[in-house]
């Protein structure tokens, strides 16, 4: 049983401190930072980009998981990952088809990072089929993508099952990823499920005990 891997979501840091924040979750063993793009257009949000990436990636350790709810992911992979992303996880919806995903997979690829893609609650994850050998992280959108503090939906737990019976059959390597709603109960049934990396935003940030918090996301 690997160790679940923690990756807080900084849409929901106080941006007054970011750095504190940042701070206090990587002493607090987060391994991973999520890193939210959106561009106010494929999601109705605007959160923050490459100027805000290029500031933080490298004042901390932790593994700079970024992930672009954004309209044009084949122009912006490369620069996100040259900003300092070690992962880059676009949308599927974000795309013509499969072959367009697997020009921005390789586009990430050849910039020198992991490549990553999610979907939405309501696209079926069979979708994914055709990329999933070349992928390293599939991640599963467990709300409405937009907004932190939203309310976990349990059906896509059924992606999860999906891709981790997938991966064993076929051998794959992907890491399978969930967001959005994430805090102690609805973790376990991610990590119960096949979830190997956690994201949480409201959960962890804005609160004292931010070690309890993510120690609490660990699978038990
Ligand atoms: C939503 C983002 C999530 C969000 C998670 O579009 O992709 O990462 O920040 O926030 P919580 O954990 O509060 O649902
Ligand atoms: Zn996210």
């Amino acid at each position: 049983m690997s160790k679940t891997i923690v990756a807080p979501s900084i849409l929901s840091a106080d941006f007054n401190n970011l750095l504190k924040d940042i701070k206090a979750v990587e002493s607090a063993g987060a391994e991973w930072l999520h890193f939210d793009v959106m561009d106010g257009h494929f999601v109705p949000n605007i959160s923050f980009g490459i100027p805000v990436l290029k500031s933080i990636a490298r004042s901390h350790h932790m593994f700079n998981d970024v992930h672009i709810m954004i309209s044009d992911p084949y122009y912006y992979a490369d620069k996100f990952v040259e900003a300092g992303a070690d992962l880059v996880t676009f949308h599927y919806e974000a795309v013509k088809d499969v072959l367009d995903a697997q020009i921005v997979i390789n586009k990430i690829h050849g910039a020198g990072a992991k490549a990553g893609i999610s979907i939405k609650p309501d696209t079926p994850v069979e979708v994914l089929d055709i990329l999933l050998s070349s992928l390293d992280l599939v991640l599963i959108m467990s709300v409405e993508p937009g907004f932190g503090g939203q309310s976990f939906i349990d059906f896509t737990l059924e992606k999860v099952r999906y891709l981790a019976n997938v991966r064993e059959e076929k051998n794959y390597h992907y890491l399978i990823e969930i967001d959005g709603g994430i805090n102690a109960e609805t973790g376990k049934l991610a990590t119960d499920a096949g979830v190997d990396v956690l994201v949480a935003g409201s959960y962890i940030f804005g609160h004292e005990d931010v070690k309890e918090r993510i120690d609490s996301l660990r699978k038990k």
